[in-house]
């Protein structure tokens, strides 16, 4: 599918769809295919990116099936917000991964087919390690699934985001689950209640390819289990849950950015019941009593990061919304 902009018409369909964390995440070791084999728990958290879909173009021929078999493809993106372009973006990779089972194809090289303009507005942090680009990958599954007519099931859309990215399957569930594999094989996980957190953002992103090679280098598989964290997700304990967030991609990204280990510490210093780095990083994640205590901690340390969001979580999964 190519870019273009045209003349607009037709519905539009929104889908708000929150980000994750990783509450836990062991690796085993390197897979056949390069990717890791994990254990990791993730969680939604109220920080949400909210994506559009609509289809435009030549007036009249939009909602001819036959017309549609054939699509142009547009991603509209702010400025500032650092949404990567072009093939990088993942809500437009989404879109061609889904589009052969729509029965749509790339238009090869006509100009006067109808187009699907998607339009992303983020608020989750870009290569944060908080899924950003997954969720609007995820969210752009959701979206198109019921503007194409597609009607796949939740559990079919599954299936076919983990060829997008191994964080978009859980992106498309959302909650609390257990992954495996490369993260993409899921079981749902009990939690009663909800936990407040502080979500800190750093200036720079990070790779999450570089922090993995960085792992090849410097670490070895583990064995530790995720009991303590499910327990505590199950008791509704945060204290429980701080002392037992665990990511051994620390070492990893911490050696690429040095200074947030020294962040992590003050982040616990503040009075934080546990902090951890999210996924891949460079966002770290500190976990608080209650929701006052996670905006007493937001405060005590807002001056040392780039942005502090305070959140709570889980956050339930991609959500169609009204315009
Ligand atoms: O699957 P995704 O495109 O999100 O992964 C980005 C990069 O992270 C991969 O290219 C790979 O280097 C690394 N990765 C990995 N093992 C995983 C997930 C990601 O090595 N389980």
């Amino acid at each position: 599918m190519l870019q273009r902009h045209d003349h607009e018409e037709g519905v539009t369909l929104s889908v708000r769809i929150p980000g994750k964390v990783n509450l836990f995440l062991a690796v085993r070791g390197v897979r056949d295919d390069g990717y890791h084999e994990l254990t990791t728990v993730m969680q939604t958290v109220s920080v949400y990116d909210e994506l559009s879909a609509r289809l435009a173009g030549p007036p009249g021929r939009v909602h001819h099936p036959a017309t549609r078999r054939r699509m142009l493809l547009q991603v509209k993106t702010r400025p500032g917000q650092g949404v990567p372009e072009g093939e990088a973006n993942l809500a437009a990779r989404a879109a061609r991964v889904l589009g052969p089972r729509a029965g749509i194809m790339a238009p090869n090289g006509e100009m006067d087919c109808p187009t699907t303009v998607l339009d992303v507005d983020k608020t989750i942090p870009v290569a944060g390690g908080m899924a950003g680009g997954s969720a609007d990958a995820a969210a752009s599954l959701v979206a198109l699934n019921r503007l194409w007519g597609c009607e796949l099931s939740r559990d079919e859309l599954r299936e076919l985001a983990g060829e997008v990215g191994s964080d978009v399957p859980f992106c498309v569930v959302g909650g609390t689950a257990l992954a495996t594999g490369r993260g993409t094989e899921l079981a749902q996980v009990l939690c009663r209640g909800a936990f407040h957190w502080i979500v800190a953002t750093s200036r720079e992103s990070l790779s999450t390819a570089a922090v993995y090679r960085m792992w090849d280098g410097r670490c070895a598989p583990t064995e530790v289990e995720p009991d303590a964290v499910l327990q505590a997700l199950r008791a509704e304990d945060a204290e429980a849950l701080g002392a037992a967030l665990h990511n051994e991609l620390e070492p990893a990204a911490f050696h690429l950015r040095p200074e947030l280990a020294k962040a992590k510490q003050g982040l616990l210093d503040a009075g934080a019941l546990g902090a951890v780095l999210s996924g891949s990083g460079p966002t770290l994640l500190a976990i608080a009593a209650d929701a006052a205590s996670a905006e007493d901690l937001a405060e005590a340390v807002r001056e040392r990061f780039n942005r502090v969001l305070v959140t709570r979580s889980p956050a339930g999964g991609p959500e169609f919304s009204q315009r």
